[in-house]
């Protein structure tokens, strides 16, 4: 086909009409993730189990992608197929039109998943889907990667097949900012959520005082000056053949006219790990965030919260979930004696803590909201509300020694 007659017709069937799309989320965030949307003024959408499912034009998928803290990809749905034959799969899949959505010169990788179907190998899948699309492309090689890297999602049930090309590429809770390597962050979607549910709109005071890796000092420092989550990366629908780099400029121009410099910071990170305070600043620093907050050598229970300015705001924590062998009870430990701090000096303090929903009982003094979700495998606990306590507990041995 000439390139003008393509031309004409991803103008007409994608560009042109409004397409659907689901927005993949942690199980557990979909309905924060569908607030978030809707706050932003993106479709409406529909929470489904692992996500949020909506219609729109193009230009409204990749404002989500700008904008949305929560989700963790966002996958356009192309169509489905029946199928109980590999040959029968093959030939349906090449009398797609792939070409409206994918370049000659693609990479194309493969996520099947399969649930009561007679077609049941993967890979076997995706090699027949591979075979037709690459026929239907007319490429020679199995993609040289100057198309960019697409990934097709294909997802099975009774014989049907759901086709969805995944219009994010590197998982979403990446923020693209110029990071160290260094100890597992905690993701910037769980910050996200966790500062969502605390209310946190950039303006108030925040304490992030075992900020380790800093992920939600830096989430909150992109809130505080208005930064979308999605201004520091690339895309996959970058390499679309629909994309269009003009669109996607005005919404970067748009998005900036929200974007501030900060007189003063409000976000107060601390960690008596000196080394991870040093990373944290210098990663604010390349990312010109520094503006928003500041990062300190400091152990928590030597903090004295009413001593920033605009105390009492809010405080969240992330402290450490001693997964290693035999660091369970020291965590434990260490959580109770944050209660107790907590409840000792940050009353009338805005809390959330991130901690696996099974140490509830540990939190229970606090009184806190739980907002469950799945992350890793392991259910984990967003608590968040304010502290009311007041009174002294006992802590229990030198916490600040504890290694968890
Ligand atoms: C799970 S990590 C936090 C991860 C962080 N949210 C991130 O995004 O990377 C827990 C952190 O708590 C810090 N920590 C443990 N006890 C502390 C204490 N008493 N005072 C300050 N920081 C502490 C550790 O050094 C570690 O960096």
């Amino acid at each position: 086909m000439s390139p003008p007659a393509l031309l004409r017709r991803i103008r007409r069937h994608v560009i042109g009409r409004p397409r659907r799309w689901f927005v993949v989320t942690a199980p557990g965030l979909e309905t924060l993730c569908e607030e978030e949307s809707a706050a932003a003024g993106l479709p409406p959408a529909i929470v489904l189990p692992g996500g949020i499912e909506a219609e729109g034009r193009l230009p409204e998928l990749y404002r989500a992608h700008l904008a949305l803290r929560t989700a963790t990809r966002i996958l356009l749905r192309l169509g489905a197929i029946r199928a109980g034959r590999f040959e029968e799969l093959e030939r349906r899949a090449a009398s797609f039109p792939w070409e409206l959505y994918l370049k000659p010169e693609s990479a194309i990788g493969f996520s099947v998943a399969v649930h009561r179907c007679r077609l049941h190998h993967r890979g076997a899948i995706a090699e027949r889907l591979h075979a037709a699309i690459r026929g239907r492309l007319g490429c020679v090689a199995a993609g040289a990667g100057g198309g960019g890297r697409q990934r097709v999602f294909v997802r099975g049930e009774e014989d049907r097949f759901v086709l969805s090309l995944d219009a994010s590429g590197e998982p979403l809770h990446r923020r693209g900012l110029k990071r160290r390597a260094g100890k597992a962050p905690l993701r910037a979607t769980l910050a996200a959520a966790a500062l969502r549910l605390i209310g946190y709109t950039g303006a108030e005071l925040l304490l992030d005082p075992m900020c380790g890796g800093g992920s939600f000092t830096l989430e909150a420092a992109l809130l505080a000056k208005g930064i979308p989550p999605g201004w520091f990366r690339p895309f996959a629908f970058f390499d679309w053949p629909a994309f269009r780099p003009p669109t996607w400029e005005h919404l970067r121009r748009t998005a900036a006219r929200g974007m501030r410099t900060l007189e003063a910071p409000r976000i107060f990170a601390s960690d008596r790990d000196a080394a991870a305070c040093r990373a944290l600043a210098e990663i604010l620093e390349e990312n010109r965030l520094g503006d928003a907050a500041r990062v300190a050598c400091a152990d928590f229970f030597a903090l004295d919260p009413a001593a920033f300015p605009g105390a009492p705001g809010i405080v969240v924590l992330n402290p450490p979930w001693g997964r290693r062998l035999g660091a369970a009870a020291a965590a434990r430990g260490l959580l109770r004696a944050i209660v107790a701090q907590l409840r000792e000096r940050y009353a009338g303090w805005r809390v959330a803590l991130v901690a696996p929903a099974a140490w509830a009982a540990e939190i229970a003094p606090l009184r806190l909201a739980r907002h469950e979700l799945v992350h890793g495998g392991l259910r984990v606990g967003l608590f968040h509300g304010t502290v009311a306590g007041g009174e002294r507990l006992s802590r229990g041995p030198s916490p600040s020694r504890t290694d968890a």
